[in-house]
């Protein structure tokens, strides 16, 4: 068989980001007014981000990454063992390749070629994971969606035409507040066919000194992602923070059971932002707070997922009990149920 080039196995899907750009401005406006200050961390991840976020994963003390890792591809074989044949990868997310990459092996040892579908809001990333998976896989196709994740896996029904494996990886769920995860993921159940699963990496709970080393790293790489976020209010909304009286932050908060990140100013200061043409007030040691990363017990996934009308299949952790990575399927009694 001839292999196609890989631009010919490659498709961009594009929707309208241009509202999400634009409501950067309002939204450090809005949160720059509010007391406590804080930055949502969705923005954390323009192209300079997902490169620091990147270099963040191959830390040694961001356990994340290696313990996922661990877990595809000591169980790739079983994990696709649940798909109907032909099934379609399909992640939210592009950033987390080089994990998917046990998965897409192993789908093609069985199924000869297979379609993967990444969904992000980075073109770039988008571009630049594509080019790099379809040099290494001949059978591989693949369809990218420059999208928000609920509005992508809308656009991708009318592109592919069998059941898929929606990948969620790296415990990014944990950005969300509980309830806003189980409402989000009951949006995702209901745009599933009964047949398409669903697999999401949960970081879980432990030690504390274990959380906070992840975040608090020593190569201060984890700073410098948190610090990106003023930098591109610098570089994008003509902002004049200057990084050097800011400095990083990051605990782990026990009856939340989460990571909480925040900026912290080294001074009294007033800073100016071009767009929207304001000034911020910053006391002492007054804080931005930047992320929340939660953290799941095997009971809060539990919680979650009948909250979220989605039934679990099975689960798989590390030897260390570190990460959990969580099969699961779309509950259609669930959907008749309740309305
Ligand atoms: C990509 C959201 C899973 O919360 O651990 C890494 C982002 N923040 N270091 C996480 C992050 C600081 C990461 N997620």
């Amino acid at each position: 068989m001839q292999h196609s080039s890989a631009r010919n196995r490659s498709t961009m899907i594009t929707t309208d980001i241009e509202s999400f750009t634009r409501s950067f401005a309002e939204d450090v406006h809005r949160g720059l007014s509010a007391a406590p200050k804080h930055l949502s961390c969705i923005y954390f991840y323009d192209y300079q981000g997902s490169l620091l976020f990147e270099r963040i994963c191959r830390l040694p003390e961001y356990y994340l990454t290696e313990a996922e890792a661990t877990i595809l591809r000591t169980f790739s074989e079983e994990i696709t063992s649940y798909l109907p044949p032909e099934a379609a990868l399909v992640e939210l997310g592009s950033g987390s390749c080089v994990k998917t990459e046990y998965l897409i092996e192993e789908l093609l040892d069985q199924y000869g070629k297979v379609t993967y579908s990444p969904i992000d809001i980075s073109r770039r990333m988008l571009k630049e994971s594509a080019m790099s998976l379809l040099e290494r896989y001949a059978d591989l196709e693949i369809i990218s969606v420059a999208a928000e994740y609920d509005e992508g896996i809308r656009r991708l029904e009318a592109h592919l035409d069998r059941p898929k494996l929606i990948l969620w990886l790296g415990s990014s769920i944990g950005n969300f507040e509980f309830a806003e995860a189980a409402y989000f993921l009951k949006n995702i159940a209901r745009l599933l066919a009964p047949e398409d699963l669903l697999l999401i990496g949960f970081d879980l709970v432990k030690d504390r000194g274990v959380l906070e080393s992840a975040y608090n790293d020593s190569s201060g790489a984890t700073a410098r992602f948190n610090f990106n976020l003023l930098s591109r209010i610098n570089r994008e909304l003509s902002g004049e923070f200057d990084l050097d009286l800011f400095t990083h932050k990051a605990v782990y908060n026990e009856k939340r059971s989460r990571i909480e990140m925040h900026l912290v100013s080294r001074c009294e200061q007033d800073v100016y932002v071009g767009d929207p043409g304001s000034s911020y007030h910053f006391d002492e040691n007054e804080t931005i707070h930047t992320e929340n990363s939660h953290k799941f017990t095997m009971e809060a996934i539990e919680t979650l997922s009948r909250r979220a009308g989605m039934r679990m299949v099975k689960q798989w952790l590390d030897d260390k009990k570190y990460f959990c990575l969580t099969l699961f399927r779309p509950d259609r009694h669930h959907h008749e149920t309740e309305t």
